[in-house]
Protein backbone atom coordinates (compact mmCIF):
# COMPACT_ATOMS: atom_id res chain seq x y z
CA UNK A 1 0.00 0.00 0.00
CA UNK A 2 2.80 2.45 1.47
CA UNK A 3 4.79 1.74 -1.75
CA UNK A 4 1.71 2.45 -4.02
CA UNK A 5 1.65 5.48 -2.76
CA UNK A 6 5.07 6.46 -2.69
CA UNK A 7 4.89 5.86 -6.46
CA UNK A 8 2.04 8.27 -6.78
CA UNK A 9 3.56 10.72 -4.80
CA UNK A 10 6.65 10.90 -6.75
CA UNK A 11 4.49 10.66 -9.99
CA UNK A 12 2.38 13.43 -8.64
CA UNK A 13 5.76 15.85 -9.03
CA UNK A 14 6.35 15.36 -12.21
CA UNK A 15 5.13 18.71 -12.79
CA UNK A 16 7.10 20.32 -10.55
CA UNK A 17 10.36 18.54 -12.22
CA UNK A 18 9.51 19.40 -15.72
CA UNK A 19 9.33 23.52 -14.08
CA UNK A 20 12.72 22.78 -12.84
CA UNK A 21 14.16 21.23 -15.93
CA UNK A 22 13.35 24.19 -18.13
CA UNK A 23 15.20 26.43 -15.37
CA UNK A 24 17.80 24.36 -15.12
CA UNK A 25 18.32 24.40 -18.55
CA UNK A 26 18.48 28.06 -18.85
CA UNK A 27 21.23 28.03 -16.03
CA UNK A 28 23.02 25.15 -18.01
CA UNK A 29 23.41 26.99 -21.25
CA UNK A 30 24.36 30.86 -19.76
CA UNK A 31 27.12 29.17 -17.39
CA UNK A 32 28.37 26.57 -20.26
CA UNK A 33 31.03 28.50 -21.41
CA UNK A 34 32.27 29.21 -17.65
CA UNK A 35 31.96 25.42 -17.38
CA UNK A 36 31.11 26.21 -14.18
CA UNK A 37 27.47 23.96 -14.65
CA UNK A 38 27.44 20.77 -13.44
CA UNK A 39 30.80 20.61 -12.73
CA UNK A 40 31.61 17.63 -10.28
CA UNK A 41 34.07 18.30 -7.36
CA UNK A 42 35.57 16.32 -4.44
CA UNK A 43 33.75 18.00 -1.89
CA UNK A 44 31.86 15.34 0.37
CA UNK A 45 28.36 16.40 -0.11
CA UNK A 46 28.05 15.62 3.39
CA UNK A 47 30.54 17.93 4.71
CA UNK A 48 29.20 20.70 1.93
CA UNK A 49 26.92 23.28 3.62
CA UNK A 50 23.47 24.00 2.86
CA UNK A 51 23.23 25.98 -0.93
CA UNK A 52 26.88 23.92 -1.80
CA UNK A 53 25.86 20.91 -2.76
CA UNK A 54 28.17 19.37 -5.13
CA UNK A 55 27.26 17.10 -7.69
CA UNK A 56 27.25 13.63 -5.87
CA UNK A 57 29.82 11.50 -8.53
CA UNK A 58 33.10 10.39 -9.00
CA UNK A 59 34.75 12.26 -11.19
CA UNK A 60 36.45 11.39 -14.59
CA UNK A 61 35.36 8.27 -16.47
CA UNK A 62 33.54 5.60 -15.78
CA UNK A 63 35.14 2.65 -13.83
CA UNK A 64 34.62 0.28 -16.79
CA UNK A 65 36.17 2.77 -19.11
CA UNK A 66 38.91 3.30 -16.97
CA UNK A 67 39.70 -0.41 -17.40
CA UNK A 68 39.23 -0.36 -21.18
CA UNK A 69 35.94 -1.84 -20.88
CA UNK A 70 32.68 -1.84 -22.79
CA UNK A 71 29.54 -3.04 -20.80
CA UNK A 72 29.23 -6.25 -22.91
CA UNK A 73 32.90 -7.22 -22.37
CA UNK A 74 31.97 -7.23 -18.49
CA UNK A 75 29.65 -8.01 -15.83
CA UNK A 76 30.55 -5.48 -13.16
CA UNK A 77 27.53 -3.42 -12.97
CA UNK A 78 24.82 -6.23 -13.90
CA UNK A 79 25.21 -8.62 -11.01
CA UNK A 80 22.98 -6.56 -8.93
CA UNK A 81 19.32 -8.87 -9.78
CA UNK A 82 16.09 -8.74 -10.53
CA UNK A 83 14.31 -8.81 -7.14
CA UNK A 84 12.96 -5.62 -5.86
CA UNK A 85 13.59 -4.46 -2.16
CA UNK A 86 11.76 -6.63 0.07
CA UNK A 87 8.61 -4.28 1.73
CA UNK A 88 10.28 -4.44 4.96
CA UNK A 89 8.66 -2.27 7.62
CA UNK A 90 11.75 -2.26 9.45
CA UNK A 91 14.02 -1.44 6.26
CA UNK A 92 13.53 2.48 7.85
CA UNK A 93 12.69 1.95 11.18
CA UNK A 94 13.06 5.63 13.94
CA UNK A 95 16.48 5.50 15.30
CA UNK A 96 16.46 4.08 19.25
CA UNK A 97 16.08 7.10 20.82
CA UNK A 98 16.16 9.59 18.63
CA UNK A 99 14.24 12.78 18.03
CA UNK A 100 10.22 11.70 17.57
CA UNK A 101 9.63 14.41 15.22
CA UNK A 102 12.96 13.85 13.30
CA UNK A 103 12.83 12.18 9.84
CA UNK A 104 12.01 8.55 9.98
CA UNK A 105 12.84 7.88 6.60
CA UNK A 106 14.36 8.85 2.87
CA UNK A 107 11.30 8.85 1.54
CA UNK A 108 9.32 11.23 4.10
CA UNK A 109 12.59 13.51 3.38
CA UNK A 110 11.84 13.23 -0.60
CA UNK A 111 8.21 13.75 -0.13
CA UNK A 112 9.32 17.02 1.81
CA UNK A 113 11.69 18.29 -0.12
CA UNK A 114 9.12 17.99 -3.25
CA UNK A 115 6.32 19.79 -1.61
CA UNK A 116 8.67 22.74 -0.43
CA UNK A 117 10.91 23.44 -3.59
CA UNK A 118 8.94 25.40 -5.56
CA UNK A 119 8.01 27.73 -2.47
CA UNK A 120 11.07 27.93 -0.93
CA UNK A 121 13.81 26.28 -2.40
CA UNK A 122 16.51 27.22 -0.04
CA UNK A 123 14.27 25.47 2.65
CA UNK A 124 13.69 22.70 0.64
CA UNK A 125 17.81 22.21 -0.18
CA UNK A 126 18.63 21.65 3.37
CA UNK A 127 15.73 18.84 3.96
CA UNK A 128 18.26 17.48 1.45
CA UNK A 129 21.08 17.32 4.30
CA UNK A 130 18.72 16.46 7.41
CA UNK A 131 19.74 13.34 8.50
CA UNK A 132 18.03 9.93 9.18
CA UNK A 133 19.22 6.39 9.85
CA UNK A 134 19.86 3.74 7.51
CA UNK A 135 21.24 0.36 7.78
CA UNK A 136 24.80 -1.53 6.42
CA UNK A 137 22.12 -3.54 4.19
CA UNK A 138 21.84 0.29 2.56
CA UNK A 139 25.13 0.60 2.27
CA UNK A 140 25.65 -2.59 0.64
CA UNK A 141 22.78 -2.15 -1.79
CA UNK A 142 23.92 1.31 -3.13
CA UNK A 143 27.74 0.73 -3.24
CA UNK A 144 28.55 -3.25 -3.67
CA UNK A 145 25.14 -4.96 -4.95
CA UNK A 146 25.59 -4.22 -8.96
CA UNK A 147 28.89 -6.03 -8.72
CA UNK A 148 28.56 -8.46 -6.00
CA UNK A 149 24.81 -9.76 -6.59
CA UNK A 150 22.00 -9.49 -3.46
CA UNK A 151 23.90 -12.54 -1.85
CA UNK A 152 27.90 -11.16 -2.46
CA UNK A 153 28.39 -13.93 -4.38
CA UNK A 154 29.77 -12.02 -7.45
CA UNK A 155 30.25 -13.43 -10.95
CA UNK A 156 33.23 -15.65 -10.78
CA UNK A 157 35.57 -15.86 -11.93
CA UNK A 158 35.48 -11.87 -12.62
CA UNK A 159 34.21 -10.87 -9.80
CA UNK A 160 35.08 -12.71 -6.77
CA UNK A 161 32.30 -13.44 -3.64
CA UNK A 162 32.60 -11.21 -0.98
CA UNK A 163 32.02 -14.08 1.32
CA UNK A 164 35.27 -16.19 2.28
CA UNK A 165 37.06 -12.89 2.88
CA UNK A 166 34.59 -12.21 5.18
CA UNK A 167 34.82 -15.36 6.83
CA UNK A 168 38.49 -14.62 7.64
CA UNK A 169 37.69 -12.16 10.01
CA UNK A 170 35.95 -13.89 12.17
CA UNK A 171 37.65 -15.26 15.00
CA UNK A 172 34.73 -17.50 16.02
CA UNK A 173 34.44 -19.04 12.43
CA UNK A 174 38.07 -19.94 12.21
CA UNK A 175 38.20 -21.59 15.74
CA UNK A 176 35.49 -23.85 14.98
CA UNK A 177 36.60 -24.90 11.61
CA UNK A 178 39.88 -25.25 13.17
CA UNK A 179 38.11 -27.63 15.56
CA UNK A 180 36.05 -29.44 13.18
CA UNK A 181 38.94 -30.52 11.44
CA UNK A 182 40.83 -31.56 14.52
CA UNK A 183 43.52 -29.42 14.80
CA UNK A 184 44.71 -27.67 17.95
CA UNK A 185 43.62 -24.18 18.54
CA UNK A 186 46.13 -21.20 18.74
CA UNK A 187 44.65 -18.45 20.06
CA UNK A 188 47.73 -15.72 18.55
CA UNK A 189 47.60 -17.82 15.29
CA UNK A 190 43.77 -17.16 15.19
CA UNK A 191 44.44 -13.51 16.09
CA UNK A 192 46.81 -12.62 13.72
CA UNK A 193 44.91 -14.55 10.68
CA UNK A 194 41.78 -12.72 11.21
CA UNK A 195 43.44 -9.55 11.57
CA UNK A 196 44.90 -9.60 8.85
CA UNK A 197 41.91 -10.49 6.90
CA UNK A 198 40.36 -7.61 8.29
CA UNK A 199 43.16 -5.56 7.58
CA UNK A 200 43.16 -6.51 3.68
CA UNK A 201 39.25 -6.05 3.43
CA UNK A 202 39.79 -2.26 4.80
CA UNK A 203 42.63 -1.85 2.18
CA UNK A 204 40.05 -3.18 -0.58
CA UNK A 205 37.39 -0.21 0.65
CA UNK A 206 40.27 2.47 0.84
CA UNK A 207 42.74 1.41 -2.39
CA UNK A 208 40.04 -0.84 -4.05
CA UNK A 209 41.40 -4.13 -5.76
CA UNK A 210 42.92 -4.79 -9.17
CA UNK A 211 39.75 -4.22 -11.15
CA UNK A 212 37.68 -2.90 -8.10
CA UNK A 213 37.47 0.81 -7.62
CA UNK A 214 37.95 2.24 -4.72
CA UNK A 215 35.30 3.03 -2.00
CA UNK A 216 37.86 5.83 0.24
CA UNK A 217 34.43 8.18 -0.01
CA UNK A 218 32.81 5.79 2.43
CA UNK A 219 33.15 7.31 6.32
CA UNK A 220 34.33 4.94 9.36
CA UNK A 221 31.11 4.71 10.47
CA UNK A 222 29.85 3.79 7.42
CA UNK A 223 32.29 0.61 7.30
CA UNK A 224 31.89 -0.72 10.10
CA UNK A 225 27.77 -0.67 9.71
CA UNK A 226 29.10 -2.23 6.36
CA UNK A 227 30.74 -5.09 8.14
CA UNK A 228 28.26 -5.54 10.02
CA UNK A 229 25.95 -6.90 6.72
CA UNK A 230 28.98 -8.37 4.91
CA UNK A 231 29.13 -10.76 8.16
CA UNK A 232 25.30 -11.64 7.89
CA UNK A 233 25.81 -12.07 4.27
CA UNK A 234 28.63 -14.49 5.39
CA UNK A 235 26.75 -16.31 8.12
CA UNK A 236 29.83 -15.30 10.48
CA UNK A 237 28.19 -15.31 13.80
CA UNK A 238 27.19 -11.91 14.85
CA UNK A 239 29.70 -9.11 16.28
CA UNK A 240 29.40 -5.95 17.73
CA UNK A 241 28.83 -4.54 14.41
CA UNK A 242 25.71 -6.61 14.01
CA UNK A 243 22.52 -3.95 13.21
CA UNK A 244 24.52 -0.83 13.45
CA UNK A 245 22.80 2.35 11.72
CA UNK A 246 24.04 5.36 10.38
CA UNK A 247 23.13 9.04 9.65
CA UNK A 248 22.58 9.66 5.96
CA UNK A 249 21.27 12.67 3.88
CA UNK A 250 19.17 12.07 1.01
CA UNK A 251 22.12 14.36 -0.71
CA UNK A 252 24.76 11.51 0.77
CA UNK A 253 22.10 8.52 -0.69
CA UNK A 254 22.59 10.35 -4.13
CA UNK A 255 26.41 10.57 -4.07
CA UNK A 256 26.36 6.37 -2.64
CA UNK A 257 24.30 5.56 -5.36
CA UNK A 258 26.00 7.59 -8.47
CA UNK A 259 29.60 6.62 -6.84
CA UNK A 260 28.67 3.39 -5.34
CA UNK A 261 26.70 2.39 -8.99
CA UNK A 262 26.08 4.63 -11.91
CA UNK A 263 29.81 5.92 -12.31
CA UNK A 264 30.46 2.27 -12.91
CA UNK A 265 29.11 2.73 -16.56
CA UNK A 266 28.33 6.38 -17.07
CA UNK A 267 31.26 9.10 -16.95
CA UNK A 268 31.14 12.34 -14.82
CA UNK A 269 30.91 14.63 -17.54
CA UNK A 270 30.69 14.56 -21.23
CA UNK A 271 27.98 14.04 -23.46
CA UNK A 272 24.31 13.65 -23.08
CA UNK A 273 21.79 11.25 -25.06
CA UNK A 274 21.27 13.25 -28.27
CA UNK A 275 20.66 11.21 -31.24
CA UNK A 276 24.19 11.16 -32.98
CA UNK A 277 26.29 10.77 -29.78
CA UNK A 278 24.15 7.64 -29.17
CA UNK A 279 24.32 5.86 -32.08
CA UNK A 280 27.71 5.46 -31.86
CA UNK A 281 27.41 4.21 -28.52
CA UNK A 282 28.21 6.55 -26.01
CA UNK A 283 26.58 6.20 -22.44
CA UNK A 284 25.23 9.86 -21.49
CA UNK A 285 27.66 11.40 -19.02
CA UNK A 286 26.04 11.52 -15.25
CA UNK A 287 26.25 15.55 -16.13
CA UNK A 288 23.85 15.19 -18.65
CA UNK A 289 21.15 13.08 -17.01
CA UNK A 290 19.43 16.05 -14.95
CA UNK A 291 19.51 18.27 -18.34
CA UNK A 292 17.89 15.90 -20.72
CA UNK A 293 15.78 14.23 -18.64
CA UNK A 294 13.02 14.14 -16.26
CA UNK A 295 12.35 12.69 -12.67
CA UNK A 296 10.03 9.76 -14.18
CA UNK A 297 12.59 9.39 -16.98
CA UNK A 298 14.91 8.66 -14.96
CA UNK A 299 13.20 6.80 -12.08
CA UNK A 300 11.74 4.62 -15.04
CA UNK A 301 15.39 3.92 -16.56
CA UNK A 302 16.95 2.86 -13.61
CA UNK A 303 13.74 0.25 -12.22
CA UNK A 304 12.82 -0.74 -15.32
CA UNK A 305 16.65 -0.70 -17.81
CA UNK A 306 16.91 0.19 -21.23
CA UNK A 307 14.22 0.51 -23.23
CA UNK A 308 12.76 -2.13 -25.80
CA UNK A 309 13.95 0.21 -29.19
CA UNK A 310 17.16 0.71 -27.38
CA UNK A 311 17.74 -3.21 -26.89
CA UNK A 312 16.84 -3.57 -30.32
CA UNK A 313 19.52 -0.90 -32.28
CA UNK A 314 22.36 -4.11 -30.63
CA UNK A 315 24.14 -1.59 -28.72
CA UNK A 316 25.25 -1.59 -24.85
CA UNK A 317 21.94 -1.58 -22.71
CA UNK A 318 21.56 -1.05 -19.70
CA UNK A 319 19.71 -3.38 -16.90
CA UNK A 320 16.82 -3.09 -14.32
CA UNK A 321 17.76 -1.62 -10.61
CA UNK A 322 14.50 -3.07 -8.99
CA UNK A 323 16.10 -3.26 -6.04
CA UNK A 324 16.91 1.19 -5.31
CA UNK A 325 13.57 2.29 -4.67
CA UNK A 326 11.80 5.43 -6.37
CA UNK A 327 12.61 8.14 -4.11
CA UNK A 328 16.55 6.63 -4.10
CA UNK A 329 16.75 7.61 -7.53
CA UNK A 330 14.95 10.89 -6.83
CA UNK A 331 17.92 11.90 -4.17
CA UNK A 332 20.23 11.07 -7.21
CA UNK A 333 18.39 13.31 -9.57
CA UNK A 334 17.42 15.91 -7.65
CA UNK A 335 20.35 16.81 -5.76
CA UNK A 336 22.33 18.40 -8.82
CA UNK A 337 18.37 19.86 -9.14
CA UNK A 338 18.65 21.99 -6.08
CA UNK A 339 22.72 22.94 -6.42
CA UNK A 340 21.62 25.53 -8.84
CA UNK A 341 23.63 28.97 -8.37
C1 LIG B 1 32.40 -2.01 -10.07
C2 LIG B 1 32.30 -3.33 -9.52
C3 LIG B 1 32.54 -3.52 -8.04
C4 LIG B 1 31.91 -2.89 -7.00
C5 LIG B 1 30.88 -1.78 -7.07
C6 LIG B 1 32.40 -3.53 -5.80
N1 LIG B 1 33.31 -4.49 -6.12
FE1 LIG B 1 34.22 -5.78 -4.82
N2 LIG B 1 35.16 -6.70 -6.39
C7 LIG B 1 35.07 -6.33 -7.71
C8 LIG B 1 35.96 -7.14 -8.50
C9 LIG B 1 36.16 -7.02 -10.01
C10 LIG B 1 36.60 -8.04 -7.62
C11 LIG B 1 37.68 -9.08 -7.98
C12 LIG B 1 39.04 -8.64 -7.51
C13 LIG B 1 39.49 -7.32 -8.09
O1 LIG B 1 39.56 -7.16 -9.30
O2 LIG B 1 39.72 -6.39 -7.30
C14 LIG B 1 36.06 -7.73 -6.30
C15 LIG B 1 36.41 -8.41 -5.13
C16 LIG B 1 35.90 -8.14 -3.88
C17 LIG B 1 36.19 -8.90 -2.70
C18 LIG B 1 36.97 -10.20 -2.67
C19 LIG B 1 38.40 -10.07 -2.52
C20 LIG B 1 39.09 -11.42 -2.44
O3 LIG B 1 40.09 -11.44 -1.77
O4 LIG B 1 38.60 -12.41 -3.02
C21 LIG B 1 35.55 -8.31 -1.66
C22 LIG B 1 35.57 -8.75 -0.20
C23 LIG B 1 34.83 -7.18 -2.19
N3 LIG B 1 35.05 -7.10 -3.55
C24 LIG B 1 34.04 -6.35 -1.44
C25 LIG B 1 33.27 -5.30 -1.98
C26 LIG B 1 32.39 -4.46 -1.19
C27 LIG B 1 32.14 -4.61 0.29
C28 LIG B 1 31.85 -3.55 -2.05
C29 LIG B 1 30.95 -2.38 -1.73
C30 LIG B 1 31.52 -1.39 -0.82
C31 LIG B 1 32.37 -3.85 -3.38
N4 LIG B 1 33.22 -4.90 -3.28
C32 LIG B 1 32.01 -3.18 -4.52
C33 LIG B 1 34.24 -5.36 -8.21
C34 LIG B 1 33.42 -4.52 -7.48
C1 LIG C 1 26.01 -1.60 -16.37
C2 LIG C 1 26.18 -0.26 -16.87
C3 LIG C 1 25.26 0.83 -16.40
C4 LIG C 1 25.01 1.24 -15.11
C5 LIG C 1 25.62 0.68 -13.85
C6 LIG C 1 24.10 2.35 -15.19
N1 LIG C 1 23.79 2.62 -16.49
FE1 LIG C 1 22.56 4.08 -17.17
N2 LIG C 1 22.96 3.55 -19.09
C7 LIG C 1 23.78 2.51 -19.47
C8 LIG C 1 23.79 2.42 -20.93
C9 LIG C 1 24.58 1.41 -21.75
C10 LIG C 1 22.95 3.44 -21.40
C11 LIG C 1 22.62 3.77 -22.89
C12 LIG C 1 21.50 2.90 -23.39
C13 LIG C 1 20.17 3.45 -22.98
O1 LIG C 1 19.94 4.67 -23.09
O2 LIG C 1 19.32 2.67 -22.51
C14 LIG C 1 22.42 4.13 -20.23
C15 LIG C 1 21.53 5.18 -20.27
C16 LIG C 1 21.03 5.84 -19.16
C17 LIG C 1 20.10 6.95 -19.23
C18 LIG C 1 19.56 7.59 -20.50
C19 LIG C 1 18.35 6.90 -21.04
C20 LIG C 1 17.89 7.54 -22.35
O3 LIG C 1 16.73 7.28 -22.70
O4 LIG C 1 18.61 8.29 -22.98
C21 LIG C 1 19.83 7.33 -17.93
C22 LIG C 1 18.90 8.44 -17.47
C23 LIG C 1 20.63 6.47 -17.06
N3 LIG C 1 21.33 5.58 -17.86
C24 LIG C 1 20.66 6.58 -15.69
C25 LIG C 1 21.44 5.76 -14.86
C26 LIG C 1 21.50 5.91 -13.42
C27 LIG C 1 20.82 6.99 -12.60
C28 LIG C 1 22.33 4.92 -12.97
C29 LIG C 1 22.67 4.58 -11.54
C30 LIG C 1 21.56 4.22 -10.69
C31 LIG C 1 22.77 4.14 -14.13
N4 LIG C 1 22.23 4.70 -15.25
C32 LIG C 1 23.61 3.04 -14.08
C33 LIG C 1 24.49 1.68 -18.65
C34 LIG C 1 24.49 1.72 -17.27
Amino acid sequence: MKRTFAIFAVAATLAVAGLLASVYAQNVTANKEHGIALRPTATAVSEATVREYSIPSAKGPSCIKHLGLTVSQTRMGQVGGTGALAANPQVNPQPPGGDPAGPANLNSLIQRFLSTFRSSPEKAGAILNENFSASGADLYRWNCQSCHGPDGQGAPPEINSVLGPVQGTSPVLSRRRMEARGLDVDDDVIQQTTELAEASLRDRFQHGGKNMPSFEYLRADEVEALFGYLEKLASVPPTKRDGLRVPESAARVGEHIVRGTCHVCHDATGPGSGHSAMTQGTIPSLASIPRDHSLSGVVHQVQYGSCATMKMTGGDTMPAYPYFTEEEIAAVYLVPYSARP
